[in-house]
């Protein structure tokens, strides 16, 4: 089999939901301000205790059942995040044995916002290869834990969630190409300096935030993906008009404009949550994916251009019938 192909798709939002209204209270902003500059109305947060792991688990318990497979099916797990549960064990590892996923390869990759479509890219490859025959793939964030509360320039912007997908061989595509590109020139942009090694007793505390210089990542943001959302559509010889879909990454409906615009897409053909979940980082682009295929508007056979855009910067695109 020469393609590798998604059979099923899942999501999680955590319970508990801030409206603009309840940011209000805590921050000198409004809602129509956040409305207005990032689209965004609501997010969910995760609870103190609610990991990275918990939010896949469901997420993939959801998928596993769409694609009608079993969970010993599986026999692979990657999970694109930045805010896994631990340094180590790795995401994938604690949902391989949450799940009861037979001993596999499992593994986590960090891309920001883009991870999931690292994650996306990465799975094709093993199935193309023949490596693997039923990968799960996530893309699943607890972002809001990095997040100074007191920072209106970014706790307005972020929430959590999980999104899955079953990733299978087919004889058909399927996944039709990957673009991904990364450049670290602009790191100081978008980031959060404090890890394993370095800075390591910031991390996770109130000094420790995310620092970003929104109207530059914006400016980058919008260039970039409409360089590579031309150039994906170039190689694989996809006039715009062909496309069935847009699921862009959620982080600003102001970007995901530009970008539909930059695609001659109209909006009805871009797949919009961002005021529902905020910018759930890697999480974003499966949840738009399984929101768009769950309420019917996306349709078996389509053609779908995922892309995101994130800290690093890293960006890519999936181009895929469904
Ligand atoms: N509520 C009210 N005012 C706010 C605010 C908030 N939540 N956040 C910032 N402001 C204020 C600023 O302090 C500034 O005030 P000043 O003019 O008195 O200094 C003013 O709004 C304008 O700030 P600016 O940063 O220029 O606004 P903007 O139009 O660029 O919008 C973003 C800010 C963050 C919404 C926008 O830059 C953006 O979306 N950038 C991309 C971010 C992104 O997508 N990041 C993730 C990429 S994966």
């Amino acid at each position: 089999m020469k393609y590798s192909r998604i059979a099923g798709t899942g999501r999680y939002l955590p319970e508990k939901v801030m409206t603009n209204a309840d940011l209000e209270k805590i921050v000198d902003t409004s809602d129509e301000w956040i409305r207005t500059r990032t689209g965004v109305e609501r997010r969910h947060v995760c609870t103190e205790d609610q990991a990275v792991s918990d939010m896949c688990i469901e997420a993939a318990k959801i998928a596993i059942e769409d694609a009608g497979i079993d969970v010993t099916d599986i026999d692979m797990v990657i999970t694109g995040t930045t805010t896994p549960d631990f340094i180590f064990p790795n995401v994938s590892t604690i949902v391989q044995h949450k799940l009861g996923i037979p001993a596999c390869a499992a593994f986590s990759l960090e891309a920001a916002c883009t991870g999931f479509i690292y994650a996306l890219s990465t799975a094709d490859k093993f199935i193309k290869a023949g490596e693997a025959k039923c990968v799960l793939v996530l893309g699943a964030e607890c972002i809001t834990k990095l997040l100074d509360w007191n920072d209106r320039n970014t706790c307005v912007l972020f929430g959590d969630g999980a999104g899955a997908v079953i990733l299978k061989p087919s004889d058909e595509p399927g996944i039709i190409s990957c673009h991904l590109g990364a450049d670290g020139q602009y790191k100081d942009l978008l980031h959060y300096p404090y890890g394993a090694s370095n800075n390591l007793a910031l991390a996770g505390t109130e000094s420790g935030k995310i620092l970003m210089t929104g109207n530059e990542v914006f400016k980058v943001a919008v260039k970039t993906l409409g360089n590579i959302a031309a150039k994906t559509l170039e190689d694989a010889g996809i006039t715009h008009e062909e496309l069935d879909w847009l699921v862009p990454h959620q982080a600003n409906i102001r970007i995901i404009q530009a970008m539909a615009k930059r695609l001659n897409m109209p909006m009805e053909k871009v797949i919009v949550t961002v005021q529902d979940h905020g910018n759930t980082s890697a999480a974003s682009v499966p949840m738009a994916l399984d929101v768009g295929i769950r309420d019917g508007r996306i349709k078996k056979g389509q053609l779908v251009l995922a892309e995101a855009f994130g800290g690093g910067f890293t960006w890519g695109t999936v181009l895929m019938r469904l």
